[in-house]
């Protein structure tokens, strides 16, 4: 193996997300306009040939997990194909980022082909708030997602749940009870500024802080250790099932301890969601680079890695690409 991803502040890149395609089947208002965005042509796209020689290379930079994102990753088609060339590339920690809508079809297949765990994405467990948040009506079919995912062995399943001011912030308490009820785990995610109509304002943002104390109040919790995530996370302090987390990327950044690299769609390699420069893998990969000449490339735009993003800074500069293009 090749020295691991290490850049000039100390940080150690194990934890890649591969997206694979910018398409949705939701409309999500912190992420994408109702009409949608000018989608990828295919030719774009990287192939699964392309992906999955791409992953052996960062295996071999010392990458442990590998999650699969979109867009929506269960709108490629063949995806569970894709997930057994990984699984047999002995990936150690295999898993993918939806938003469940066609998990209650694909959960078995997924798990079969290797799938580990899973993240879904539910920002409300009332019907026409889901509706309004996602642009979809579709809050049953993804609970028979996650129903399906936990018959197909998938653990631990993780929701997660984008907090914004005046939309779901009174719901957290009942996520609370609801991760107590199924074993799951949910993770609040603090509103970014990544969303394509560029809605986002700072008073917008629910800290993570407020979030734990309204928990906190009715189900006590207990700080739990649990490595080098971003999301702090908690369990019950009565032993109930199930935990919550946050991912304050806005009121505490993780910067300092991230240790996430990105590839877009089309093959671009980011060092951050916020990266304002991207490295063209794809166009190595067409033009005959061998393995080393890629992993070159990977190892200098890791080397330029910058100490963080600027929210909170007046300099802050939002990427071109919001969400979906980039790859949660
Ligand atoms: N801020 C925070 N989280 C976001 N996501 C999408 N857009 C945003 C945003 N603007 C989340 C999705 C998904 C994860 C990959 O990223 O809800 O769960
Ligand atoms: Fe689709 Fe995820 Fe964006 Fe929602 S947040 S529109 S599910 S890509």
């Amino acid at each position: 193996m090749n020295a691991p991803l290490v850049d000039r502040f100390g940080r150690v890149a194990d934890d890649l997300r591969v997206s694979l395609t910018d398409r949705c089947n939701f409309r999500c208002t912190y992420c994408m306009p109702a009409e949608g965005l000018a989608w990828l042509p295919r030719s774009e796209l990287l192939t699964y040939e392309e992906i999955e020689r791409l992953v052996g290379v960062f295996l071999d930079l010392g990458v442990r997990t590998v999650r699969l994102t979109g867009g929506e990753p269960l709108l490629r088609r063949g995806v569970e194909p894709l997930v057994s060339l990984l699984a047999a590339r002995g990936v150690p920690d295999l898993s993918m980022t939806t938003n469940g809508l066609l998990l209650a079809e694909k959960a078995e297949a997924l798990a079969a082909a290797g799938l580990r765990r899973i993240n879904v994405s539910v920002d409300s467990l009332l019907r026409h708030r889901f509706a309004e948040m996602t642009r979809r009506d579709a809050l049953e079919r993804v609970l028979d997602g996650l129903r399906a995912a936990e018959r197909a062995g998938l653990a631990p399943i993780k929701l997660n749940c984008v907090v914004v001011r005046g939309t779901n912030e009174d719901e957290v308490v009942d996520f609370a009870r609801f991760a107590r009820a199924t074993g799951y785990q949910v993770r609040f995610i603090e509103f970014m500024p990544l969303d394509a109509e560029e809605g986002w304002s700072r008073d917008r943002v629910v800290p993570s802080e407020e979030v734990l104390a309204a928990i906190d109040r009715v189900h006590p919790l207990v700080p739990v250790d649990h490595g080098p995530e971003p999301a702090r996370v908690f369990r019950f302090a009565d032993g109930a099932p199930g935990g919550v987390g946050v991912i304050a990327s806005v009121s505490e950044p993780f910067c300092g301890d991230c240790n996430r690299i990105r590839i877009t769609a089309d093959g671009q390699f980011r060092t951050c969601l916020f990266a304002l420069e991207e490295t063209d893998l794809r166009r190595l990969l067409r033009a005959g680079a061998d393995d080393d000449q890629i992993a070159a490339a990977v190892r200098d735009a890791v080397a330029r890695k910058w100490a963080g993003h600027r929210i909170n800074e007046a300099d802050f500069v939002r990427p071109a690409r919001s969400m979906s293009m980039i790859g949660g």
